[in-house]
């Protein structure tokens, strides 16, 4: 057993950059804390990738994490999170780390998509991988029974996303195309899950060519205080994470490539460090 009741900076992990969105409302609502995000850039995007090794990538940045001081750790990636959470929670950290805690993004969401919906019809836009793993459907349903779900899977949105792309014409037609096909599968949808954490960067389109009167829920306000709300329950966790407002990114790929993107997201310049996960 390793990093007993050690103290640290919160982790945040993505596959890539999605998860800065993430970060960017953690840290809008909780500043004092310190953070390392962490971005398999190398091997991203996840949402195409089979269950068996997205969780296999995602322990290693875990572990990566822990072994950086974090003992607590946000999935800030939705297929992360539907594919390799429950596995690590419930098979990872008892037996290896049982002091540590990872948390993911579809429970939080989930949480409140049901008291923002009328109907009741709430509809999923999200990568491939989180869609196929019904991830959101079993969620909502076990809090809200009755909800009716519809997914939409939306291949082009991350590759629009990380090549920058998401502002510009050609985006438009993927926007809209999903859309459309999500709202063909159900007409009394009135709330729509973002569930991927590169969506917010397109969510003027998405504004655009979503019909008025149903409401966008876009994830990073509700992961952030869903994680205030954690930390007030678990004053033992809060106590062990330091205060002096850091913020370090690593990622697997290039710094430099990884210093470029990043600036889609934030506002401020970063100044990662390479990794290896292995
Ligand atoms: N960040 C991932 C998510 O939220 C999308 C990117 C990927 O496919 O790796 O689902």
């Amino acid at each position: 057993m390793t990093h007993t009741h050690s103290s640290g900076p919160i982790g945040v992990f993505d596959s890539g950059y999605g998860g800065l969105t993430v970060l960017d409302s953690i840290r809008s609502l909780m500043p004092q804390y310190d953070y390392i995000y962490l971005g398999d850039n190398a091997r991203a995007p996840y949402g195409t990738r089979s269950f068996d090794i997205v969780y296999e990538f995602t322990l290693q940045a875990v572990k990566k994490l822990f072994s950086c001081g974090c003992p607590l750790v946000i999935l800030g990636c939705n297929t992360a999170s539907a594919k390799a959470l429950r596995t690590i929670q419930q098979q990872y950290l008892p037996y290896n780390a049982p002091d540590h805690r990872v948390l993911g993004v579809i429970r939080p969401t989930a949480e409140v998509v049901g008291t923002l919906s009328n109907t009741m019809h709430i509809g999923v836009l999200a990568t491939e991988g989180t869609i196929r793993s019904r991830s959101y459907t079993l969620e909502i349903e076990k809090l809200f029974p009755g909800a009716v779900i519809s997914g939409q899977a939306c291949p082009m949105w991350v590759p629009l996303v990380e090549n920058n792309e998401f502002d510009k014409p050609g985006a438009d037609y993927f926007v809209q195309d999903s859309i459309h096909k999500l709202l063909a599968q159900d007409p009394l949808i009135d709330t729509v899950i973002l569930g991927c954490t590169h969506y917010p960067l397109l969510i003027d389109k998405i504004r655009q060519y979503m019909p008025p009167g149903i409401e966008i829920v876009p994830q990073g306000h509700y992961i952030a205080t869903s994680l205030q709300d954690y930390l007030h329950r678990h004053p033992d966790m809060e106590r062990r994470l330091t205060k002096t407002a850091t913020c370090q990114y690593y990622t697997s790929e290039s710094p430099a490539k990884f210093r470029e993107c990043a600036s889609l997201f934030l506002k401020e310049e970063v100044n990662p460090q390479r990794v290896t996960l292995a």
